[in-house]
């Protein structure tokens, strides 16, 4: 897949796993990866779909209609994708946090519903449930921070609501912040989420 790869700084840090929303590129995150910690790790992905050549993660049928074989193989596809990149770049595999946005945050989420250590954390801005049939892994230890809207065009209200409640029965602990600038990722989004990565 299309990356950007940077090392952390130093060995104690995570490698961020950086996942744009549609239409975006591999280097849209940078700033906020950077803001939430400037030592950590990058492995910042571009979505192998092309929607009327914006890049996405998977494809969909409609706005907020998943094609969902796509999803289950592009999940598999991200996945050993990160493993072939920790071996490749000798970061530590069990040490990734994502930080998706809009479907990249979808496929993050959908990540977490696929494999109890994919992810040691993660961070969904203004994700949707990805798969309402999943039966999930068991995902104590997983922590996740979930930036939704009340007014998200996009992402109901209910979708952010679903996905905590979802995540919490597999066992993760989320922590679900609001916002009320629709779909926008906003700076006051990105300095909720540093505070909570810096709790961990
Ligand atoms: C999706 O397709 O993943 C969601 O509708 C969000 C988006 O528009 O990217």
């Amino acid at each position: 897949m299309k990356h950007i790869y940077n090392p952390p700084q130093d060995t104690s840090k995570p490698t961020f796993l950086l996942l744009h929303g549609t239409g975006g590129t591999e280097t849209d995150l940078l700033p906020a990866a950077g803001h939430i910690d400037p030592q950590a790790g990058v492995l910042s992905v571009r979505g192998n779909v092309s929607e009327n050549g914006m890049p996405r993660f998977f494809k969909r049928l409609s706005e907020g209609v998943f094609d969902m074989e796509d999803l289950r193989e592009r999940t598999e596809e991200l996945h050993a994708f990160i493993g072939q990149a920790a071996e490749q770049y000798g970061f530590d595999r069990n040490h990734v946090i994502a930080i998706g946005y809009s479907n990249g945050a979808n496929i993050a989420a959908n990540l977490l519903f696929t494999y109890s250590d994919s992810l040691k954390a993660a961070m969904l801005h203004h994700p949707m449930v990805p798969d309402r049939e999943a039966k999930l892994p068991h995902l104590a230890g997983t922590r996740v921070f979930i930036g939704a809207g009340t007014n998200d065009p996009i992402c109901p209200k209910e979708e952010s609501e679903d996905l905590d409640k979802m995540l919490r029965e597999a066992g993760a602990d989320v922590e679900l912040h609001w916002e009320n600038r629709g779909h926008q990722l906003t700076m006051e989004e990105i300095a909720a989420a540093k505070a909570w990565y810096e709790k961990g």
